[in-house]
């Protein structure tokens, strides 16, 4: 008899340096304590059945022979996505059967989809008997994210749920994968607040990629520019994204060195600049969102807030001190 197996993956909150992965910049995220559980057991038949506790109707796939981007229910795209990525990497993945369940709210921005890409690996590699370093793992739930759900995002998320550790930020440098892990000091306490529903899948995300694509063949790596460099790009719009993300990349370094120095109040005003950098420069705030960071501000003890995650809703983070 096979023996049954529960396997578990975080969801994330980002603390700081959105929309910056995809140009190889940086950011810090951190695990959360809510994520996708899968329970069950390899089977003798090649095929992975799985029921889930929110969605209707179960997924059947073969792996490594399922066209991931016309899977119905969507859930199905990827668990396919990433069995087919395990597959083309070499790994014989046995059949399995099981349940799924999250504790995550789907579509608020915390990572439901990379959450679930890395508990499926996860399972895979386990009843394949196969082990991948987290880096590996987080590069082919990232392929399987762009083929199931056509959102060309950037490695933060599966990087993040992969190598985090719970209760600690992770410093991610997007360009060489390098981490390093940030302690929250103990005076401090992250908030992640649920606002309001989104999805990705819209056009929006993909733009934003576009136009940091425009902006890289004028100035080159967004990675290396400077503010300075601002003034060869001739479109506003264009202007103002990229200003985001330079400015975005120099308040993640900043944030890390003020929690270092314990220099609170300086950290909460990053957060806050990176809030309204993320509204007027990147346009991927709303006004809900905004009302909702400027309602966190009002209660005693926040000393920062802002949208975290692809943006367009989802959820805000704040940083309070302990009382
Ligand atoms: C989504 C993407 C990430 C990242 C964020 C914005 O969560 O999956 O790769 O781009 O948006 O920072």
């Amino acid at each position: 008899m096979n023996t049954p197996l529960t396997v578990r993956a975080s969801g994330r909150v980002n603390l700081i340096g959105d929309h910056t992965d995809y140009t190889g910049g940086w950011v810090l995220p951190m695990i959360l304590d809510l994520g996708t559980t899968v329970e069950g057991q390899r089977v003798s038949e090649s095929m992975w059945t799985l029921t889930s506790a929110d969605e209707p109707d179960a997924i059947s796939i073969e792996p490594g022979l399922s066209h991931p981007e016309t899977i119905e229910p969507r859930w199905g795209r990827y668990v396919a996505g990433v069995l087919n990525e395990l597959q083309a990497l070499g790994v014989s993945v046995p059949g399995f059967s099981g349940h799924i369940s999250t504790t995550l709210p789907i579509g608020s921005g915390l990572s439901s989809s990379a959450a679930l890409e890395v508990v499926i690996a996860r399972v895979a590699l386990a009843i394949a008997g196969v082990e991948l370093e987290p880096i590996a793992i987080a590069l082919l739930c990232q392929r399987a994210e762009h083929v199931a759900s056509g959102v060309p995002c950037g490695i933060m998320d599966q990087l993040c749920i992969t190598v985090g550790l719970p209760t600690t930020a992770t410093l991610i440098d997007c360009q060489s994968l390098a981490f390093q892990h940030v302690e929250i000091p103990d005076e401090l306490e992250v908030i992640t607040r649920f606002i309001s529903h989104r999805t990705l899948s819209g056009s929006e995300y993909s733009d934003r990629v576009n136009d940091c694509q425009r902006i890289e063949k004028i100035i080159g790596p967004l990675r290396h520019a400077t503010i300075a460099d601002l003034e060869n790009i001739d479109d506003e719009r264009l202007q103002r994204r990229a200003r985001h993300v330079i400015s975005e990349n120099q308040r993640v370094l900043e944030f890390v060195e003020a929690l270092g120095h314990k220099n609170f109040s300086r950290a909460g005003e990053l957060m806050l600049a990176s809030h309204l950098s993320l509204a007027k420069d990147y346009e991927t705030s709303n006004l809900v969102m905004d009302a909702a960071v400027s309602d966190f501000m009002s209660e005693p003890g926040m000393l920062g807030a802002r949208m975290t995650g692809g943006g367009f809703g989802g959820c805000i983070v704040g940083l309070k001190r302990k009382t």
